[in-house]
């Protein structure tokens, strides 16, 4: 199945942009133009979040899961993938299935849209979420994106931990190759994030968590949240 061709936040990871992905994104662009370090702040947060039963939105390369499931001692068991493109399922599900091969982890992979509520039922719920670098992908504005934190609540237990990181907009400084990649992500409709806010954010976030922390590196906002609230 192809990805959706007029959601461009997901369409644009194609076989050929994943293959650079890890360099371009993760290492250049990270390093350089959002100023927020892969290795020091995103993995650290990622590792200190995965838990027995975990899942995952907005997989890419799969590079965060397979990075923690390749260490000795992870408490991960079981994860589940959701992307809305087959091809980043694809990569991300090989990529973590080779590095957890040595430990018997069950890796499920499922095509849905991070906004709508997803394919599993109310009592299916996981220890741990992550979306990392999902939210300025997805179309906005801001106030709509903010159901994708409605979509985690509704399938995390009751002490489970969400995570993830996303590039704000205009609000954050920028230096010159910050510039260039804002205009053409969202030119190409690969980011939709010009207006995205710390503030809505976290508003967003405290809607559907009891206990929310949220800190800013560089141009990217990083959150945990638990004790999801009832409704
Ligand atoms: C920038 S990549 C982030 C990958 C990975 N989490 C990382 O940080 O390296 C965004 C991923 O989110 C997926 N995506 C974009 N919009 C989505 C949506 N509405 N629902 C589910 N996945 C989406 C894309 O297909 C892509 O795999």
């Amino acid at each position: 199945m192809p990805p959706p061709r007029d959601n461009a936040g997901a369409a644009a990871y194609t076989p050929w942009v994943l293959y650079l992905y890890d360099w371009l994104v993760l290492y250049v662009t990270n390093t350089f133009a959002w100023k927020c370090s892969t290795a020091a702040d995103l993995l650290p947060l990622f590792e200190s979040t995965l838990q027995a039963k975990h899942l995952e939105i907005g997989v890419g390369t799969g590079y965060f899961p397979a990075k923690a499931l390749g260490r000795p001692g992870s408490r991960c068991k079981q994860i589940t993938l959701v992307d809305l493109n087959p091809s980043s399922l694809a990569a991300a599900k090989t990529r973590i299935s080779a590095a957890a091969a040595t430990q018997s982890i069950k890796v499920d992979t499922v095509v849905a849209d991070a906004m709508e509520p997803l394919p599993f039922a109310p009592s299916d719920k996981f220890d741990s979420i992550t979306m990392f670098y999902l939210i300025h992908c997805i179309p906005g504005p801001l106030e709509h994106k903010n159901r994708v934190f409605a979509v985690a609540r509704r399938q995390m237990a009751p002490d489970g931990v969400l995570a993830g990181a996303t590039v704000l907009g205009r609000s954050r400084p920028m230096n010159w190759l910050a510039g260039i990649l804002m205009n053409t992500h969202n030119r190409l409709g690969i980011f939709d994030n010009w207006d995205d806010t710390e503030e809505i954010l976290c508003r967003g976030l405290r809607e559907n968590f009891e206990d929310v922390t949220v800190w800013v590196v560089g141009r990217s906002m990083l959150f945990r949240a638990t004790r999801p609230r009832e409704r």
